[in-house]
């Protein structure tokens, strides 16, 4: 999979894209990622990205050239261009499924007060990471990012996502590791007696009283 990431921030990556489990995959070939700055592709004379909004009101919103431009360079015929917006559609685990199947995605990080609404016209998908504002895409691509190629195959074992939370619309079963006892606090006996059949029984009661008392709503579903 290769992934394209238009930001005026791309230093913000660095941290994220050079640890743990995304740093393997994208070593291992699982998955390229490419940062790109569209100020780079503004024609403006000072490489100016934004400009004022018609009708007036504060702030300045991010203009449609070096946007449309930076797109048109990086679009094949099997990629889906994606707007990180919080009036995106709410963002699921199913969703990052149906994204870690595609081979090319482009992802915008929209920046400052707003973009021009024609933007969106380049756009076949537009994602929120939940409902809030944060001061530009950048962080709500990483989660994306992150989200989606943990899901590709062979950057972590399938059986520990297939136990996610979500999956199913069930919230994950409680894990224990050693000790048994700490600080008084024991580890339910059925997980260490052997009997792989009452484990089963018991994570899936787990799951689901978890998603009672803590997610109702994904029951409903
Ligand atoms: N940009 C700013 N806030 C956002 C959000 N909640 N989701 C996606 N992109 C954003």
């Amino acid at each position: 999979m290769k992934i394209d990431i238009l930001t005026l921030f791309p230093e913000m990556f660095e941290g994220i894209f050079s640890q743990s489990i995304i740093k393997r995959a994208i070593l291992d070939k699982k998955v390229e990622i490419n940062l790109h700055n569209f100020r780079d592709y503004s024609k403006d004379p000072h490489h100016k990205v934004d400009d004022t909004p018609y009708g007036g009101g504060s702030g300045m919103v991010l203009t449609c050239q070096p946007i449309f431009d930076c797109v048109e360079a990086l679009k094949e015929d099997d990629s889906l261009v994606i707007l990180m917006t919080p009036d995106g559609i709410p963002y699921k685990q199913q969703m990052a499924y149906d994204l870690s199947k595609k081979k090319h995605l482009i992802i915008i990080c929209g920046h400052y007060e707003g973009f021009d609404e024609r933007i969106r016209s380049l756009c076949d998908l537009e994602i929120s990471i939940g409902d809030y504002v944060l001061t530009g895409g950048e962080l709500a691509s990483m989660v994306l990012t992150d989200s989606i190629v943990r899901l590709i195959p062979g950057v972590i074992e399938t059986s520990s996502h297939q136990n996610d939370s979500f999956n199913n619309n069930l919230l994950d079963y409680p894990t224990y590791t050693k000790p048994r006892n700490f600080r008084g606090m024991e580890v339910p006996s059925v997980l260490v007696n052997g009997d792989h059949k009452k484990i089963e029984e018991y994570r899936k009661e787990e799951s689901i009283k978890r998603t009672k008392e803590r997610r109702p709503d994904l029951l409903e579903k």
